[in-house]
């Protein structure tokens, strides 16, 4: 009988691409087992906070021995279905369809391209990392005769919708969208999207409130020299 599904909250879940990503350079290094505190160290959270997340899915910690590492990594792959195997196309296979068509790194976790697809004719034909790009209008019945799971949607925002409306009228369970448009999709496909800029302005936020915080302690640390003319320093 199948086990029952737990539900695991979404900022556990958020974390577990970097469990499965850490216990995966253990196994090649041979690491057969592992406890929280050099868990958390490598991975820059908390070993309470460690124990707290893996206790989600079966507490496979003893204490006194730490964490099966390969156990470990197989019970996070099954609960990322990485034990699935995924079919996927991208759609436009310009500058970033093209660079996510030749990484190697997802067919290793089981993601694979089966079919490029394009509005332009002079990149129709073309052949991307041994995938002939395909005409857009062929996009549906490929979908259901080549078993489509996911969708990788790289055109430009202004055309973004309308390629979900399409998949949207397919059995596509997943869609990957990197166009910086918040798509509609259907309540029964999943939609992850990967707004770079988002993340770009998250960085830079982070450095302008770091320089800040650095101009602060500048100004305090002058503030503290006996006759210094703090008047002077601009904030
Ligand atoms: P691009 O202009 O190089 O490629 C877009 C491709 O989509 C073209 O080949 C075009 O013919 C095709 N296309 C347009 N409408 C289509 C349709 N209805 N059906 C099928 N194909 C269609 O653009 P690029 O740089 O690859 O970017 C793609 C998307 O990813 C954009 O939304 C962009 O904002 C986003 N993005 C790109 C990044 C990058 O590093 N290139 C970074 C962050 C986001």
């Amino acid at each position: 009988m199948e086990k029952e599904v737990k539900k695991i909250s979404i900022a556990v879940i958020k974390r577990l691409p970097k469990y499965h990503r850490y216990l995966g350079e253990l196994i090649q290094k041979d690491v057969e087992k592992i406890s929280s505190r050099k868990l958390s160290e490598m991975m820059g959270l908390t070993a309470s906070q460690i124990r707290q997340d893996l206790n989600n899915f079966g507490g496979f910690g003893q204490q006194g021995y730490g964490y099966n590492v390969k156990d470990l990594y197989r019970e996070i792959s099954k609960i990322l279905g990485l034990h699935n195997k995924y079919n996927f196309v991208i759609i436009g296979a310009g500058n970033l369809g093209q660079a996510i068509a030749n990484y190697h790194g997802f067919s290793e976790k089981g993601f694979h391209l089966k079919g490029i697809f394009d509005i332009n004719p002079k990149i129709i034909g073309m052949k991307i990392h041994e995938v002939q790009v395909m005409d857009i209008d062929k996009l549906e019945e490929f979908i259901y005769t080549e078993n489509i799971d996911i969708a990788v949607i790289c055109v430009p925002k202004e055309n973004a919708q309308e390629v979900a409306d399409r998949l949207n009228k397919t059995n596509i369970k997943g869609i990957w969208n990197f166009a910086p448009v918040d798509l509609r999709v259907r309540k029964d496909t999943v939609l992850e999207q990967v707004h770079l800029s988002d993340s770009l302005l998250t960085l830079s936020y982070k450095i302008n409130e770091k320089l800040l915080q650095e101009r602060q302690e500048k100004i305090r640390q002058r503030r503290d020299i006996p006759g210094h003319p703090l008047k002077s320093i601009k904030t």
